[in-house]
């Protein structure tokens, strides 16, 4: 029997928030408390300006999560038609497009980087295509320059869904600052946490002016709603509470990229499974790591023994956008066949990453599913 077969790994959650220490921000807490003003106030903008300093971008607007800001930026955008997004993401990237009324046009992903693939929206793009909406799935960096060489020959738009990627770079360069803007996600699973929350970062003044007006219901300030905003204003609490968790990303992300490199290091024995590919110069945040059993793996089945011995598991992203039902037989036709979403949605396994994991529960993981494996390829040759 392998050692790994006889190790308790005692339960092993899929991921667990970062939290900043409760005495760091206690001082600042109080003080907004006691101050009266508990949204959008001088926390919020000291964010916003650490942030745009951080990235390097002319605007940083906060706001009360990922997908109010996505809506914002679309509508702020002022589109028209179709806009092109990945299925292989989370369901909030198409919602923002259909909530504003816009028709979510699925494109195939990279088979490499899980991100979209700038040959699918080649692809997909029609005559009412107005813009594309990218993912940087689990913190990889999407293609920036094929995607945006691609937004330009075709005269579309081009947004990031930068939920998962507070700190990835692409070729060095801080996502934040690619294309006409991008959004990031602050919930508790995220690399930064307010909670809940969101950061709309462009260096397009005109879109930035009218997301901030957006996220107070299209209001300018004397009442006059220009468009249908929303209220996507986020308090001075989270604000407080994502400040801190800025002081420590450098070294959180850099934990979870040790821990991704020790899960590939002791998986690599095992024939047939992959990581989506970071790039030389690019940096993920690995949001979720996310691997890519062999094709031929029984992935109930390893999901079921990991689960009996406490190890948790999801399966980012099955099943993909197209196929949810609430993009399925909604009046808007069959997507366009999606090969690689297709290929890699069967094969995806999530496994275990948060920051405070320790080496030993790394290596518990990858016993279990390397005796996982072994055993099949017992049964095979028996
Ligand atoms: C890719 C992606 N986009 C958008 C969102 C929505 O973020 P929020 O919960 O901040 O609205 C998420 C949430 O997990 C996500 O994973």
């Amino acid at each position: 029997m392998s050692a790994a077969n006889t190790v308790n790994v005692g339960p092993v959650p899929l991921a667990r928030p970062s939290t900043p220490d409760p005495a760091a921000i206690a001082d600042r807490v109080e003080a907004i408390l006691r101050s009266g003003v508990l949204t959008n106030g001088p926390t919020v903008r000291e964010l916003e300006e650490r942030v745009a300093g951080r990235l390097g971008v002319r605007h940083c607007l906060a706001v009360s999560s990922c997908t109010t800001g996505l809506m914002l930026v679309l509508r702020s955008a002022d589109l028209r038609g179709e806009v092109i997004v990945p299925s292989f993401t989370f369901s909030a990237t198409a919602h923002a497009v259909a909530w504003n009324g816009l028709r979510p046009v699925f494109a195939d992903c990279d088979p490499e980087t899980l991100t979209l693939s700038p040959a699918g929206v080649d692809r997909v793009a029609g005559p009412r295509a107005a813009a594309i909406l990218a993912t940087h799935v689990f913190g990889t960096p999407c293609d920036v320059d094929g995607l945006q060489e691609l937004a330009s020959r075709l005269g579309l738009r081009l947004f990031f869904d930068a939920a998962h990627a507070f700190g990835s770079l692409s070729g060095g360069r801080p996502v934040g600052g690619f294309g006409d803007a991008e959004v990031f996600s602050l919930t508790p699973t995220k690399p930064l946490v307010a909670g809940e929350g969101g950061l709309i970062t462009t260096n397009d003044d005109e879109l930035a002016e009218r997301c901030r007006m957006g996220r107070d219901y299209g209001n300018p300030g004397d009442y006059d709603c220009r468009f249908v905003g929303l209220n996507a204003r986020m308090s001075e609490l989270h604000a407080a509470v994502a400040l801190a968790s800025l002081e420590s990303i450098d070294e959180r992300l850099e934990r979870r990229n040790a821990l991704q490199t020790r899960y590939a290091e002791r998986l690599e024995p095992v024939d047939g499974i992959s990581f989506p590919v970071v790039r030389p110069g690019d940096r993920s945040t690995f949001k979720d790591l996310t691997v890519l059993l062999p094709a031929s793996a029984d992935r109930a089945r390893l999901i079921e023994e990991l689960d009996a011995a406490g190890i948790e598991t999801r399966t980012y992203y099955h099943p993909p956008v197209h196929r949810q039902q609430a993009y399925t037989g909604n009046g808007w036709g069959s997507p366009p066949p999606l090969p690689v979403t297709e290929e890699v949605c069967r094969r995806v396994l999530t496994l275990p990453l948060w920051e405070e994991m320790t080496e030993a529960q790394v290596d518990g993981v990858c016993g279990r599913i390397r005796v996982f494996f072994d055993a099949v390829q017992r049964e095979r040759g028996a």
